[in-house]
């Protein structure tokens, strides 16, 4: 009895909330508090592109993103990827030369603030992502070159955000860059193979058309990664990447540029590594590549780090069937699945009825994790 009386008054003193309200990573999954979790949910990914979030772009959107965070909750998921910077062209606010200024540092935080309380009153994490390489980023491409303007957004931005909203319970987590390959080339020879790119030969690598450096790209990842657990170091870090072929050695093409030793020698910034693999995977003329997480699970790829099913189409996929999909992401051991998206903009997306269907299938499962989960 005086035992118990211990324990319950430690509880009270410390708090058992403030303590484990946050996603963290044990045997390669993810964990809240002592549940095991996994992630079923969908990207928005933004309502106005870029724009959605700082100066007052919150407002124009708002409405929109707690009715999508109201239908995703009432269908079962429990999470979605939203994102802030994309190219730059809205938030951070820049000076003529190119420095982020830090003056919608407090907007930016005031409305992000607001979108994760309102996920967290309805039991949905978010992952933020910061930036794209999908398109090319022509307002903050400097970013990749220029190191004073790159410390400029991490001291002034990045760093005040992400420590001001560190007690958010709904913040999963920060995804850095968005498909990089898509502004990488197949042509850059490096001794070091964590930098060379030939492997990419005829896979595609570069459709924006611009093409940076790989190892720029791993060092302002390096240095993001850096920056945000030098200031909470339990925040969990991904990079967005389409598939296999960079973030995996399971084929002859394929090589982990994601790698610790990859990001650090890149960058030399002790702390700036990822926690998990964030994977994007769609058919290629209605196929999959042969090591695409939806013919494999995760057991295959002998990942050091959890591999979460960030963004595909099950109107693309092989089976067509979203049932399938989400229960086989499931079931494979993978940390989480996420529809693209919840807007159902552009071409290769799903419907709202075949996301829902997914999420709705797999709800109530345990077995690998809880989906029902309270925030
Ligand atoms: C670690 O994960 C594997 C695969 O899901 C599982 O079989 C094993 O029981 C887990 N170990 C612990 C200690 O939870
Ligand atoms: C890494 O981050 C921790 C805080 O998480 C900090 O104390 C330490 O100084 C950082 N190390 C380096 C080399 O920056
Ligand atoms: C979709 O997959 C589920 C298994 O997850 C299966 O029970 C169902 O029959 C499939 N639906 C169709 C139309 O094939
Ligand atoms: C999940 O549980 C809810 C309520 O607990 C129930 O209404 C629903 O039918 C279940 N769904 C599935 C797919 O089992």
């Amino acid at each position: 009895m005086i035992k118990m009386k211990v324990i319950l008054a430690f509880l009270v003193i410390f708090g058992v909330h403030s303590i484990d309200a946050f996603l963290t990573i044990r045997n390669n999954s993810f964990y809240y508090g002592e549940d095991r979790v996994f992630l079923s949910g969908a990207n928005i990914a933004w309502i106005n592109f870029a724009e959605d979030f700082g100066s007052g772009g919150y407002a124009k959107v708002r409405s929109s993103y707690e009715s999508a965070i109201d239908d995703i909750s009432s269908h079962g998921g429990n999470v979605i990827r939203v994102w802030l910077h994309a190219d730059g062209r809205w938030s951070p606010k820049w000076d003529k030369d190119g420095f982020a200024t830090g003056e919608d540092t407090q907007s930016l935080i005031d409305d992000l603030g607001l979108m994760l309380d309102y996920a967290a009153s309805k039991n949905v994490f978010v992952f933020i992502t910061l930036w794209t390489l999908e398109g090319t980023p022509k307002p903050m491409m400097h970013l990749y070159y220029q190191e004073d303007r790159l410390q400029s957004y991490l001291d002034r931005v990045l760093k005040p955000l992400v420590v001001a909203l560190r007690d958010k319970k709904a913040l999963a987590g920060w995804d850095l860059v968005n498909e990089p390959m898509g502004s990488i080339s197949q042509t850059q020879v490096d001794p070091n193979p964590c930098y060379d790119t030939t492997h990419l030969k005829d896979s595609g690598a570069g459709w924006a058309g611009k093409t940076i450096d790989f190892r720029l790209v791993l060092k302002l990842i390096n240095w993001h990664a850096d920056a945000i657990k030098s200031v909470v170091p339990e925040a969990l870090l991904s990079n967005a990447e389409n598939g296999e072929l960079l973030t995996t050695n399971v084929c002859e093409k394929c090589r982990d540029h994601y790698t610790d030793e990859c990001l650090i020698g890149a960058g030399g910034r002790a702390n700036g590594t990822i926690d998990f693999y964030a994977m994007h995977s769609y058919t290629w003329e209605g196929r999959f590549a042969p090591t695409s997480p939806f013919l494999h699970n995760f057991d295959f790829y002998k990942s050091k780090k959890p591999i979460l099913m960030q963004e595909f189409s099950t109107t693309i996929t092989e089976s067509h069937n979203a049932s399938w999909n989400y229960r086989h992401i499931y079931e494979g051991d993978y940390v989480g699945i996420m529809s693209w998206q919840y807007n159902q903009w552009g071409k290769w997306v799903d419907t709202k009825e075949s996301m829902f269907e997914g999420m709705g299938a797999i709800r109530n499962l345990t077995s690998h994790g809880k989906i029902n989960i309270k925030l």
